[in-house]
């Protein structure tokens, strides 16, 4: 098989080089102190599986107290958290790779005992199917101020010496709950028709650049991960995704970041053919405006290489890079037959994974390929 793509090197839109084709995927772990800050654990787990991709997505980070999406994440959102911020883009480009930090808020999806007053936020005052916990429907100068956080949490990043952002609008968070016609009901700027729903993130976007421009030079990379399609009804549809990307398309993003289950699964709703691949439309769309990372349920090189083959500069692994940290290393000595495609239940110590992240993944059946 010829893998000489996956790690070839490739130039983002910014002149960055990236050595190689392979990403480590944004993944929460659920290892960092009550208070926000890093554990030592964490930085080696990062350290760990640095050396190999050519960039490495952290876990996402809250940018403001009522973002905070998951126990043991770690902080963005105070000028104290930059030497906390710092150890893990260290442990990160010490090995080799870019440091990307995921920026975040999780709005209606935030555990009520992990932000302020148990009060969790939105665009609209719509639970999440199946939850009882009613958010608050955000003010628009609250709003305004959630955009002032995701830039302040990008000034941080420049701080710590991140070699980029990723703004987190995937996954069902606050910035999709903008997006979403099932999470947002409002009738301001920010609501009603599509182009209004668009307008939370594209300003995200503006805020994010402009301070990129103020703090730090081009060769800072800012990319923008989206969710294509929601079950919910009224949800995205591909449709409402494409017209999105097609404005993302043209805000001088360093990449854009699509987040799948599947690599391969095709659309849903919305668009005609629903036996064509979701990254195809994406492509179509993006017609090599900006580079886009995929992913999804890739393990093997043969995998990666197929996805690279439809056209995507880039891919991303999540779990994959838990189970086999010596990824990409395999790859580059031939020896693609000895990845590892099933964690081992004995492995934790000789895998780098906090204790707390071990026993997540241990306690959630089904989600990792366990050997
Ligand atoms: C443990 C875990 C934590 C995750 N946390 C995040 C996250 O913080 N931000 C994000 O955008 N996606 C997150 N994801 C989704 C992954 O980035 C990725 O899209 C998904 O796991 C599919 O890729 P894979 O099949 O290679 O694991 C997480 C996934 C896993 C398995």
């Amino acid at each position: 098989m010829n893998t000489n793509n996956l790690l070839s090197p490739f130039t983002l839109p910014n002149g960055v080089e990236l050595k190689n084709r392979i990403i480590m995927a944004p993944m929460t772990n659920w290892s960092s102190n009550p208070d926000g800050t890093v554990t030592e654990d964490e930085v080696k787990y990062y350290a760990r599986r640095s050396s190999g991709v050519s960039m490495v997505i952290t876990a996402c980070t809250n940018v403001t107290a009522n973002g905070k999406g998951f126990h043991g994440e770690f902080a963005g959102d105070r000028d104290e958290m930059i030497p906390s911020l710092r150890k893990i883009a260290n442990a990160i480009k010490e090995q080799g790779a870019k440091a990307v930090l995921q920026i975040f808020h999780g709005g209606r999806l935030c555990p009520p005992e992990l932000v302020p007053n148990n009060e969790i936020v939105s665009a609209s005052n719509i639970p999440a199917e199946g939850s009882s916990n009613i958010p608050r429907a955000l003010t628009e100068s609250e709003v305004e101020e959630i955009i002032e956080a995701f830039g302040e949490t990008t000034r941080r990043a420049i701080e710590a010496g991140y070699d980029g952002v990723e703004i987190h609008g995937a996954n069902g968070y606050l910035v999709q709950q903008f997006f979403s016609p099932h999470s947002n009901r409002r009738e301001d700027r920010f609501g009603g028709s599509l182009e209004n729903r668009m307008t939370f993130p594209l300003a995200l976007v503006d805020k994010v650049k402009s301070v990129v421009n103020q703090y730090a030079d081009s060769s800072f990379i800012v990319g923008y991960r989206f969710s294509p399609e929601e079950k919910e009804t009224p949800g995205i549809t591909m449709a409402d995704t494409l017209k999105l990307v097609d404005a993302l398309a043209d805000k001088g993003l360093t990449y854009l970041h699509v987040s799948l289950h599947h690599f391969f699964s095709t659309a849903k709703r919305g668009i005609n053919d629903t036996s064509k691949k979701r990254i195809e439309y994406l492509l179509e769309t993006i017609n090599d405006r900006v580079p886009l990372i995929g992913v999804g349920k890739i393990q093997t090189a043969e995998d990666a290489q197929k996805a690279l083959d439809t056209g995507v500069p880039l891919v991303a692994l999540g779990r994959e890079l838990i189970i086999d940290p010596d990824w990409v290393q395999k790859v580059a000595e031939g020896k693609e037959n000895e990845i590892i495609t099933k964690l081992n239940k004995d492995m934790q110590e000789q895998l780098v994974i906090p204790d707390p992240f071990w026993k997540v993944i241990m306690n959630t059946p089904g989600w990792f390929p366990i050997a």
